[in-house]
């Protein structure tokens, strides 16, 4: 039997239109709900593998651009997703830390542990100066994160006196003899870190009785007033929530914060590999990333039970992905790759904080560099940029714009037994007028067909950036450093007066601007 040219071409058109599901995103463009803080696009790095040392802070031989010791390939790239703060020391490791030790001159610096994280020798010679120099390069806010677990209020008023005050004392003098005779006008401070476990294993009781004595040694000197962010709940502990609402005077919280990471399998012992998975561990990943929308519900309730004028901010200050480490690497430092799929995870947990933003005004990715989900990974004088990275490039047209109301009806990606929805959308309006719409389409293998209604505007110039790849385990090596980048995307077309058709091709992240 003959088969025709066209003949083929239309059985082909035909099992591609197979391959298509539908969605509807609507967006309401002329009702503004509130700005989307820059914060929630901030980072964190702690002094936990190769983030700091041999990451941020190299050895004086390496050869790469430096300033001072902190290497600014990093810098540079970090600049360029706009980060607006950066959380450190820790984490874990915030709660032994003593800021003493790692001020003044390196040589004179004491030598430590860091017993959370490989037992490895702290020299200390990043230090609180080296952080603020670190965060003037970026261009961004520093994030303190206080030592509760072993040390006291005096310390915590202490090291704020040494950053902030502007008259004449001894620790403002002796920030002037370290080489910063200004205060730095640090705000954001965090007091304790995961006080439930690492951080001292308290109680919520005994852990707001704890806050309600460091706080009020956290000064407000020389007019810079401190954000001050009591440690919240992990994961579900509700209860840790409504206790601190309880018991903390609200006006001494401008935030609390929530812990949340993804494990791909469900299971802390067996987190699964971050590249050799499969669709189970894959679907299991997005899935319980996904969660986080769940969470957010949950808490913004209690908030709003407590704090019905949302006067207090929710700062997710740790999440991603937290998979096994790398083969052959040490287990206490946490280094991982980073794939498709953690690029799908972050764009859908962004457009979900995006959508919370009435009460998420801070949140930060674990980690920056070379720890858990990060944004960038080095090898000796070698830097590659992750999917990850070009999901916070992609985005940064979202930070301090307006949120846009927007709904999806989409089919579900469904796997075995279990479904999710297949898409996930945020949407803004940033000071000049342009609406950024970001979408993610987590199916392995169906191609979306979008039709995005733009509700109160007409539809004028459109342009548009996608991130993809073919499997969900594609990831950028040392070796093929540029395999997943972002791409203009061309692949949508006007339909009427406001709408818009647009392809999300499976595994894909597409943001459209619409002017
Ligand atoms: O980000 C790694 C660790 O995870 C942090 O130190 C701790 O706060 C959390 O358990």
């Amino acid at each position: 039997m003959k088969i025709s040219f066209i003949t083929i071409m239309l059985l082909l058109s035909g099992s591609l239109w197979a391959q298509k599901e539908q969605a509807i995103i609507s967006i309401q463009t002329d009702q503004f709900k509130q700005v989307i803080s820059k914060h929630i696009y901030g980072h964190f790095a702690e002094h936990l593998g190769r983030c700091i040392y041999d990451g941020f802070w190299v050895v004086p031989s390496l050869d790469v651009p430096k300033e001072g010791r902190i290497r600014m390939d990093i810098v540079n790239a970090l600049r360029e997703i706009g980060i607006p703060n950066l959380r450190w020391p820790g984490g874990c490791y915030a709660d032994e830390y003593q800021w003493r030790d790692g001020i003044g001159n390196p040589a004179d610096r004491p030598v430590t542990i860091n017993s959370n994280w490989g037992g490895v020798t702290e020299d200390n010679s990043f230090g609180t100066d080296e952080f603020m120099k670190l965060c003037d390069l970026l261009g961004c806010e520093p994030y303190l994160s206080a030592n509760m677990g072993t040390a006291s209020p005096k310390d915590l008023r202490d090291w704020i006196e040494y950053l902030n005050f502007s008259g004449d004392s001894h620790l403002a003098r002796l920030r002037a003899e370290n080489g910063h005779e200004s205060p730095y006008g640090v705000s954001f401070f965090g007091i304790g870190n995961e006080s439930w476990g690492c951080g001292g294993c308290m109680t919520p009781e005994y852990y707001s009785n704890q806050y309600r004595c460091f706080q009020e040694y956290a000064r407000n000197y020389s007019g810079y007033p401190i954000k001050k962010i009591a440690c919240g709940p992990n994961s579900v502990d509700y209860n840790w929530m409504e206790v601190c609402l309880k018991n903390i005077p609200h006006h001494t919280l401008w935030g609390i914060s929530l812990h949340y990471y993804t494990i791909a399998t469900g299971n802390w012992g067996k987190k699964g590999s971050a590249t050799g998975f499969d669709e189970k561990e894959y679907f299991g990943g997005v899935k319980n990333a996904l969660y986080m929308e769940t969470l957010l519900k949950n808490y913004s309730a209690i908030m709003d039970k407590y704090d019905p004028n949302r006067n207090i901010a929710l700062v997710v200050d740790e999440w991603g992905i937290w998979t096994d480490v790398e083969p052959g690497t040490n287990p206490g430092f946490l280094y991982q790759q980073n794939s498709m799929r953690d690029a799908l995870i972050a764009a859908s947990t962004l457009n979900i904080f995006n959508n919370y933003s009435y009460r998420v005004r801070m949140a930060n990715l674990a980690q920056a560099v070379n720890v858990l989900q990060s944004l960038v990974l080095t090898d000796g004088d070698k830097m590659l940029l992750t999917p990850t990275y070009h999901i916070f490039k992609m985005y940064k047209v979202h930070q301090d714009a307006n949120l846009l109301q927007s709904s999806v009806s989409t089919a579900d990606y469904q796997y075995g037994t279990e479904s999710i929805p297949g898409v996930n959308v945020s949407a803004s309006k940033d000071k000049e007028g342009k609406i950024h719409i970001s979408m993610v389409n987590l199916h392995p293998k169906k191609t979306i067909a979008a039709k995005v209604m733009l509700n109160g505007c007409s539809v004028g110039q459109i342009k548009g950036e996608i991130l993809t790849s073919v499997s969900f385990n594609d990831y950028n090596s040392f070796d093929d450093a540029d395999r997943i980048s972002t791409k203009e995307y061309k692949k949508f077309k006007k339909e009427d007066g406001n709408g818009i058709h647009v392809e999300l091709p499976p595994l894909s992240v597409v943001m459209l601007e619409v002017r």
